[in-house]
C-alpha cells in the first residue's frame, strides 16, 4: 500500500464516502459459517475492517474480534455506534481501541507483525484484499501469509466481474486472479457462488451488471500436509 492510497482512504472517511460498508450482517457471512465449525472463543482477525456490522457478528456468536483500520474516524464512530467510547492506547505503531470481545488496532494493515495479531484462527475477508489496487494485491497476500500461523483457515468473500472472453469455468470457478494469488501457500476450495444483477450507482441509466459473488475457503498447504 502506498502512502498515497492511506491519505486516499484517510480522506473517504473524512468526506464519508463509505458506500462499500453494509447496512447489515453479509448474509454469506451467516450462511457459510455453520461450515466452518470455529469454537466459541477463537479469534477471528478481520484487515481493513471499516465499521463493518460482521465485526459485531462475530462478537455476539462468543468469538474474540481483532479488526485493523487506518481511519480513526471510522473506529470512534463504530464505538459511537455501539454506545461506548473505549480510550485507545498506543502499543508499538498502532493504536489499540478495545471493548469486551471486540479490539480495533487503528493503523496500517502492512504494519502489522504477528505479535499485534497474537495466534488467530480464521480471516474474515471481506472487501479487504478486493478494496486494494491490484497491484497491491500480491503484496497484501504476502503480508498476510507472514503475520498468521499456519493453522489459520481464511474465509474470502469476493464480488467478481467475468470478462466477455471468460469460460464458463471461469466465471463459476476460482477465479485465475485467488489461483495466482494463494495457490502457492494454500488450498483454495470455493463453497458458494451466485450471480447478482445489479444497478452501477454510477450509471443509473444503464442496465444492470451482473456480477458473481463467491465464497472462498483457504487451508495453509502445510496444514493439508500433517494430516
Ligand atoms: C472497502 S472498505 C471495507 C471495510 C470492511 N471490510 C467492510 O466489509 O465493510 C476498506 C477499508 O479498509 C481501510 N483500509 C484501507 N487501507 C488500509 C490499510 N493499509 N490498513 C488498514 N486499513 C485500511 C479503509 O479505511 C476502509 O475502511
Amino acid at each position: 500500500m502506498t502512502d498515497r492510497d492511506n491519505v486516499l482512504w484517510l480522506q473517504c472517511w473524512r468526506d464519508q464516502r463509505i458506500d462499500f460498508n453494509q447496512l447489515t450482517v453479509n448474509p454469506l457471512l451467516t450462511r457459510f459459517w455453520p461450515n466452518l465449525q470455529l469454537a466459541p472463543g477463537s479469534r477471528v482477525f478481520v484487515p481493513l475492517c471499516g465499521v463493518s456490522l460482521d465485526l459485531i457478528w462475530f462478537a455476539e456468536q462468543g468469538y474474540d474480534v481483532i479488526g485493523v483500520e487506518l481511519s480513526p474516524i471510522a473506529i470512534a464512530s463504530f464505538f459511537t455506534a455501539l454506545q461506548c467510547q473505549p480510550i485507545p492506547q498506543q502499543v508499538g505503531q498502532f493504536s489499540v481501541w478495545e471493548h469486551g470481545r471486540l479490539k480495533i488496532l487503528c493503523g496500517d494493515f502492512f504494519a502489522l507483525s504477528p505479535t499485534d495479531l497474537g495466534t488467530i484462527d480464521l480471516v474474515y475477508d471481506r472487501a479487504a484484499l478486493t478494496a486494494l489496487p491490484e497491484e497491491i494485491r500480491p503484496q497484501y497476500v504476502a503480508h498476510l501469509t507472514a503475520i498468521l500461523d499456519t493453522r489459520t483457515q481464511i474465509l474470502l468473500l469476493t464480488i467478481e466481474d467475468a470478462e466477455v472472453t471468460d469460460t464458463a469455468e471461469q466465471v463459476y470457478g476460482i477465479a485465475d486472479e485467488i489461483k495466482a494469488l494463494y495457490a502457492e501457500t494454500y488450498s483454495i476450495e470455493l463453497l458458494h457462488v451466485e450471480s447478482l444483477f445489479e444497478n452501477n450507482p454510477e450509471q443509473p441509466e444503464s442496465l444492470p451488471e451482473r456480477a458473481e459473488y463467491k465464497v472462498y475457503l483457504l487451508n495453509h498447504l502445510e496444514q493439508i500436509l500433517e494430516y
